[in-house]
This record gives C-alpha cells, sequence and structure tokens, in this order.
C-alpha cells in the first residue's frame, strides 16, 4: 500500500485529492500536509493524519516523511497564473525552489512524485490548435516559466538519479467545491456561482477564446491514474498534454443557460487574463496520454453543467 504525502492539500486540488486518494489508500495512509492559515477542516481534518508542511521549508517536508514513511509525494502548492504575475519572486520561490526541496527529498528517501504542469506552460508562439505533446514551450508568464521548469526539473531527476517523476499537464479545474484563486481560468467556475445565485456574470475573458477546461473529478482520474500507470509504457512522463473539454465564453454561458433560461453574461474584459488566455492552446492533442496509460475523460461541458448546477446550491445555497 502506498504512503503518500499531498503537498498543498487544502487547496483548489488538493482538497479534493486528498479525500480521493483516502478513499483508494485507506484514511491513515494519506497525510494531508498545509501551511499555517490553510489548515484543513471538516472530513479532510477527520478522514486521516495532516501536518504542517510547507514546500519552501526542506527540514518539515523530511520530518513528514519519515515519520509517516511516505513513499510517494503529490507536490501541489503553487500560486495561479494571475497571482504569480503579481508576486513573480514568490511564485518562484514556491513552484521552483519548493520543487528542488521535493525532489532533493525525493532521492534520498526513494519517493515517487506527482508536480503537475498546465496548460500554463505554453506560450503565444506554441501551435494553438491540437497542440503536440511535444512542441514549443516559450510561456511569457512567470505562472508559465515554472510550470516549464517543473517539466524539465522533474525530468532530470528521473534521468540522473531515478526518481521516480511522472506528471499531467491540468487544462483549467472545475469544480464545485474549493474554489480556485487568482488563475486565468477562474471564470469557467466563477460563471456557476453567479448562476446558481441568479446574479448577471461578467465574464472577464474574450467571446472567442477558447481554452481547456476539466472537471475535477476527471482530474483527480488523472492525477491518480497517471501515478500508477506500468512505467515500461511511458514514453514521456513531465508532463502529459491531458483534454477533455474546450470552450469559449459564450459556450458555457449557452451550455448554463439551457438549464438556467434566465441566466445573463455581459463582457468586461480584464486585459492581463485576455492576454494570458490568448497565450495559451485552444485545445491540446492528449493522444500520448491515451496510448501510454489509459486517459480517457468521462465529463464533457454538458454532463459537467449538469453535475455542477444540482452540486453546487446544495453547498452554497444553505
Ligand atoms: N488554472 C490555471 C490558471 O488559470 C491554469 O493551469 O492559472
Amino acid at each position: 500500500m502506498k504512503k503518500i504525502l499531498v503537498i498543498g492539500a487544502t487547496g483548489q486540488i488538493g482538497s479534493e485529492l486528498t479525500m480521493a486518494l483516502r478513499n483508494i489508500y485507506g484514511g491513515q495512509n494519506v497525510v494531508a500536509g498545509y501551511i499555517t492559515g490553510a489548515e484543513p477542516k471538516g472530513d479532510l481534518l477527520e478522514s486521516g493524519p495532516s501536518e504542517i508542511c510547507d514546500v519552501t521549508d526542506a527540514v518539515a517536508i523530511t520530518e513528514v516523511v519519515k515519520k509517516h514513511n511516505i513513499d510517494t509525494i503529490y507536490n501541489l502548492a503553487a500560486l495561479l497564473s494571475v497571482v504569480a504575475e503579481g508576486k513573480p519572486k514568490l511564485a518562484w520561490k514556491i513552484g521552483i525552489d519548493g520543487l528542488w526541496n521535493v525532489l532533493e527529498i525525493a532521492r534520498e528517501n526513494k519517493c515517487a512524485v506527482f508536480t503537475p504542469s498546465s496548460i500554463g506552460s505554453f506560450g503565444p508562439n506554441t501551435p494553438h490548435y491540437m497542440t503536440p505533446q511535444d512542441t514549443i514551450q516559450r510561456p511569457r508568464t512567470m505562472y508559465g516559466v515554472t510550470k516549464v521548469t517543473t517539466e524539465l526539473l522533474s525530468d532530470y531527476y528521473f534521468l540522473k538519479y531515478g526518481v521516480d517523476t511522472r506528471a499531467v499537464r491540468f487544462p483549467g479545474v472545475i469544480s464545485n467545491v474549493t474554489p480556485p484563486g487568482g488563475g486565468t481560468t477562474d471564470y469557467a467556475v466563477d460563471i456557476y456561482y453567479y448562476a446558481v445565485r441568479g446574479e448577471k456574470f461578467t465574464c472577464p475573458i474574450k467571446e472567442g477564446t477558447l481554452m481547456d477546461m476539466i472537471y475535477m473529478p476527471d482530474a483527480l482520474k488523472a492525477s491518480i491514474d497517471i501515478m500508477e500507470a506500468d512505467p515500461s509504457r511511458l514514453i514521456h512522463r513531465n508532463a502529459f498534454n491531458i483534454a477533455s473539454m474546450s470552450f469559449a465564453p459564450e459556450t458555457i454561458y449557452a451550455a448554463i443557460k439551457k438549464y438556467k433560461p434566465d441566466f445573463e453574461m455581459v463582457y468586461d474584459v480584464d486585459p492581463l487574463k485576455q492576454s494570458i488566455a490568448e497565450s495559451w492552446p485552444d485545445i491540446m492533442d492528449d493522444s500520448c496520454a491515451r496510448n501510454e496509460w489509459d486517459w480517457k475523460p468521462v465529463y464533457d461541458l454538458d454532463a459537467m453543467t449538469r453535475d455542477m448546477l444540482e452540486k453546487l446550491p446544495l453547498r452554497i445555497l444553505k
């Protein structure tokens, strides 16, 4: 049985990934690593052990890894794209100095490591339509710079030291549990909150701007399946394109309006978010993930919309 540490366990992805991992591997075998000020609560706190584990503190990570005999680390600590533009040095410290800590500790303690990359690892001169697995990666955001470096450093530790690093490039992740904070794709989460509250939504992204998105259950499945994949089949490692849906604001608006006919959306484009969005793929080619570890998403836009509109009200309209 795996012994897993999730760093960033109370964040957007971590809060749900920790619970999904506990369901599979057992509550006691999955440690929720958090930072002061972002303590776990409720089910996350009660379903297994938790430890303060700041990715920038190598001593603390080492102690947790040794105390719990950790053999797999999910390193989810990061600043999202818009926040990282305002705090580039902190984004580097968390994303890359933190990753260095994790990889060194993994090397010393023989741990496998998952550190996600993103659609943000691509840039304006990347082919935008069916973006290939191996292509130009010259992002112009600090978030993207840290994600390309994450991919390179993770591959380096695999090739040089045999550390079992693997990951995916996440599209914008949409969920009805923990909201994202400061990403370019956040509008595709926010829009559901407005629809459910019966309020008009002001969209910060221009009509016609395509971005890859994924529903959280598929994002969790990808994170778990890649770490369970047969290593002899993996030609790539850091990190796999995964795709499940790609849409522009007017398409998600129409998908919601089908179930909420009175829902209204207007545009007030945010120039920073728009320039980031335009530099990212319209739609990625995920055939390597499909061929090398049988990646296959479950949710399309309509299935996700039905699920969001069913579950979100139960949480936010109490
Ligand atoms: N969701 C991220 C962002 O918008 C991209 O991976 O920053």
